[in-house]
């Protein structure tokens, strides 16, 4: 891809929609002052001092984040608590330009929030302790999912993409259910030209009709029936392909992505690391990038070049998620020789 390609697709980031459907989180720093520390007369134990609080959007919320910053219009299809971390979430979603109007509120369940405690030393470097995690681990009450189903099929004519991001570890606690999953399918029939895509940690082996993107414990993890993972990543990306029926997207880590369409593999490699980094969110800004290119007019190949600009611009960003900007990546790309002549 040439600077004139990438500006151009870059630039049509804006005039792009997409709905984001899963599980969102609120992501909770506690900021603690180890100067501060404090006994507990009644204890003994050490009572640490928050001295403040700072969240964001997490899990589905990364990925709608990405593609805030990206550019585009982003619609989002989840359930949070009827609780003051849900009011939290979607102050944060609202506050990023996200349209929040579609978050289905439950008195029945708490948000969903990772916690994470950090500690300032006294050097100014930062240690991030036990994460707390706060979630229901029952099943959602289908009620909710079928409401955002029926959201999902009304929006499918009027939006250029959808991401689907499975978050919950137990099986039936989050948003993607079986309902969700036969709306997908009716999408897919009605609407073949909507590009879609799914994430997820435990459960991608059940999606078909949309662009997978596992990374690769994820993708052996998803063959479905008694075959057992290939070794050679090639026939296993077409494995998948067959089995979903659309390209699929593999993340390699540090080594790039493989990207799988219409019988041939292609491979992109990583934007090459000379710096600290941290790697929390890198997937869901992949995911974010194929989704917003792919709407804007990119192939799934050129996607794939854009994504990999995008993790290693918000890879960089230490000790938050971060996204990154269609600037940013023009940024990248000319610094780490990423475009043709
Ligand atoms: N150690 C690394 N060095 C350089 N780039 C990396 C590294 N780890 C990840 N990346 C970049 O981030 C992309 C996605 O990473 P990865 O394959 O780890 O996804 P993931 O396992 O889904 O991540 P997540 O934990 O965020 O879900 C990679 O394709 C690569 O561009
Ligand atoms: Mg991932």
């Amino acid at each position: 891809m040439n600077r004139k390609r990438l500006a151009t697709i870059l630039d049509a980031f804006k005039g792009v929609r997409i709905a984001v459907c899963g599980d969102f989180f609120l992501d909770r720093y506690l900021w603690i002052d180890p100067a501060r520390a404090e006994i507990s007369v009644e204890t003994g134990l050490v009572a640490h001092q928050v001295t403040h609080q700072t969240s964001a959007p997490g899990a589905a919320g990364t990925v709608a984040a990405n593609l805030a910053a990206l550019g585009a219009h982003v619609v989002c299809l989840g359930v949070v608590g009827d609780d003051g971390d849900g009011y939290m979430l979607r102050q944060g979603l609202h506050a990023i330009g996200v349209d929040e109007n579609l978050m289905i509120l439950t008195p029945e369940r708490p948000t969903a929030t990772y916690t994470k405690p950090v500690i300032r030393q006294p050097d100014n470097t930062v240690v991030e302790r036990e994460r707390l995690d706060i979630r229901s681990r029952e099943p959602l009450p289908s009620r909710y999912t079928m409401q955002l189903a029926d959201h999902l099929e009304t929006l499918a004519p009027r939006i250029d993409a959808i991401v689907y991001a499975d978050q919950m570890p137990e099986h039936g606690a989050g948003v993607v259910d079986a309902h969700i999953h036969a709306a997908i399918e009716r999408i897919a029939a009605a609407h073949p030209q909507l590009a879609m895509y799914a994430d997820s940690r435990q459960r991608i082996g059940l999606f078909r009709d949309v662009v997978i993107k596992p990374n690769i414990h994820e993708a052996r993890a998803a063959l479905s029936g008694a075959t057992a993972a290939p070794s050679d990543n090639d026939v296993l990306v077409r494995l998948l392909a067959e089995q979903t029926r659309r390209p699929v997207v593999m993340t390699l880590g540090p080594a790039g992505v493989l990207v799988y369409e219409n019988g041939a593999t292609t491979h992109i490699s990583g934007v090459p690391v000379d710096c600290p980094i941290d790697v929390v969110g890198a997937g869901d800004s992949v995911m974010a990038a194929l989704a917003v290119s792919t709407a804007a007019g990119a192939t799934l190949v050129e996607a794939a070049e854009i994504a990999m600009l995008v993790a290693a611009v918000t890879i960089r960003k230490l000790g938050t998620t971060g996204t990154a900007t269609p600037a940013e990546i023009l940024d990248i790309a000319q610094r780490y020789d990423r475009l043709d002549a």
